[in-house]
């Protein structure tokens, strides 16, 4: 008998590339293998998103697509969609796509090996949408990780905070955290194995309690011999208090990219979206920021919606204004999108297409300026690296990012650059693009050269 093979395919977060992480284990355990070919895979997943209608709409064209593979194959293929999609549709993926074999929600993974094996024993349709609630406690070593040196650990899931605009309250239900002492151990584990850095995820990550806060959490982990670098995301701007700020300021190994979104920088429309600050709240958490790590490198970035229900366009022009007020090393920008179900539905005053659109171009144009300023001042300051990605004769051949989240590439010139790899550098940034930095390594031998500490400060 040959051997079966999974292909999925992954739309949206970190989240859901975490539980692609999370299915293709599961397969593996069952003795399914990786295929990169769309012809030959037995099991077919979509690991979808539904953040905005666009996002939803792919997986109904790239279902279409699927729909012909499968024929060619005379039916014998499984095609199933999971993620947010299968979540918000549920049972009514089958009637606009019947070529669909398996609905698979965000909190059913573990049910996974169960529906594969009742549909090769030809029991019908699989579907299951059901809320888990201990789904966030997943058992940690069954994800296939895709690289050696980067490993995601889900700390909690979900969100409570039902913004106006958004749908993952929908998706992945109410926030649960996972117990600290098995995120601890999780990490010791990982880092014996030689993983360099953790992400920690979830919906609302720094909203993360159990026992302890995030605050504690993250201190636990600076303490976990062999990592390098410990990420999370994606967080939320009311949980990054003074005592998160703290901890950051006192351990070297958190990054600091400190992603604050803001998704609008007028407060009529942040009232109308449900966020709980205003305009002059959020610049106070970013003086507070400024505060706490003045002398540490630390990058700010951010996302907003253009267009939402009502903003009027003096109300945009303070999004605008925000921009230049906080001095962003990047944003993430959205053109409205209306998601069923959520709070804002029932705003009947929407935004034109086009006007939503060329708000989003202001808006991006004008960030780009600032970036191309910003980015412009780390030439010539020292960042420390880790080595992820190795690229052997280019005239870059060593990948990573900065603590504060920039891609960097780097120059090697001496012996073979893979033995860089996983290891922490010293870099003095030579040049940069609208994203990444241009860098050379420091010191004669920098892998003898251990990180030294950087007092230059970018925020
Ligand atoms: N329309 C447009 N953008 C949205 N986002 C979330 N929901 C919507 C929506 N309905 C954006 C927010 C969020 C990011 C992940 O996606 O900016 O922070
Ligand atoms: Fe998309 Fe949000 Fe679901 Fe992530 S949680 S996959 S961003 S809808």
């Amino acid at each position: 008998m040959t051997e079966k093979r999974y292909f999925i395919e992954t739309w949206g977060c970190q989240m859901n590339e975490h539980d692609t992480e999370k299915m293709a284990g599961i397969l593996s355990e069952m003795g399914y293998r990786a295929t990169d070919s769309v012809d030959d895979a037995d099991v077919y997943l979509l690991n979808t998103c539904t953040i905005r209608e666009k996002a939803e709409e792919k997986v109904f064209s790239r279902l279409g697509v699927l729909k012909k593979v499968k024929e060619k194959r005379n039916g014998d293929m499984i095609i199933g969609v999971a993620g947010c999609v299968a979540q918000q549709n549920g049972g009514d993926i089958f009637q606009r796509a019947p070529q669909v074999d398996l609905v698979l929600g965000t909190q059913a993974l573990k049910q996974l090996p169960e529906m594969v094996g009742r549909l090769h024993g030809h029991q019908g349709r699989q579907l299951n949408v059901e809320k888990d609630p201990d789904n966030h406690l997943f058992p940690s070593h069954v994800p296939k990780r895709g690289t050696s040196i980067r490993a995601r650990i889900t700390i909690m899931e979900g969100c409570d905070n039902y913004c106006t605009y958004c749908i993952v309250p929908f998706t992945r239900g109410r926030e649960r955290s996972r117990p600290w002492q098995d995120v601890v151990n999780e990490a010791q584990r990982l880092a014996g194995m030689g993983f360099k850095e953790i992400e920690l995820l979830g919906q609302n990550v720094n909203s993360y309690y159990s026992t302890v806060n995030f605050a504690r959490l993250l201190r636990e982990l600076q303490a976990v011999p062999g990592l390098e670098t410990i990420r999370y995301v994606s967080p939320h701007p009311k949980d990054f208090d003074r005592e998160v700020m703290e901890t950051l300021r006192d351990c070297p190994k958190i990054a600091t990219n400190i992603h604050l979104p803001a998704q609008s920088g007028n407060s009529r429309i942040l009232k109308r979206m449900g966020r709980e600050y205003t305009r002059e709240l959020y610049m106070e958490k970013v003086y507070m920021i400024r505060e706490v790590l003045d002398g540490i490198p630390f990058s700010l970035t951010s996302d907003f919606i253009v267009g939402f229900p009502g903003e009027k366009e003096h109300e945009f022009w303070d999004t605008v204004t925000l921009l230049d007020e906080v001095g962003y090393d990047r944003i993430f920008s959205f053109a409205y999108s209306e998601r069923p179900g959520t709070g804002a539905v029932k705003h009947a005053d929407s935004v034109p297409q086009a006007e939503k659109m060329y708000r989003l171009k202001i808006l991006q144009q004008h960030q780009l300026e600032i970036q191309k300023e910003r980015m412009g001042g780390r030439v010539g300051k020292t960042a420390n690296v880790l080595i992820d990605t190795v690229k052997p004769g280019e005239e870059f051949p060593l990948v990573g990012r900065t603590r504060d989240n920039i891609l960097v590439h780097i120059k090697a010139e001496v012996g073979s650059p893979e033995r860089f790899y996983g290891r922490p550098v010293t870099v003095t940034v030579t040049g940069t693009g609208l994203h990444t930095l241009r860098g050379e390594l420091c010191g004669q031998d920098p892998i003898e050269h251990l990180w030294s500490p950087i007092a230059a400060s970018v925020g």
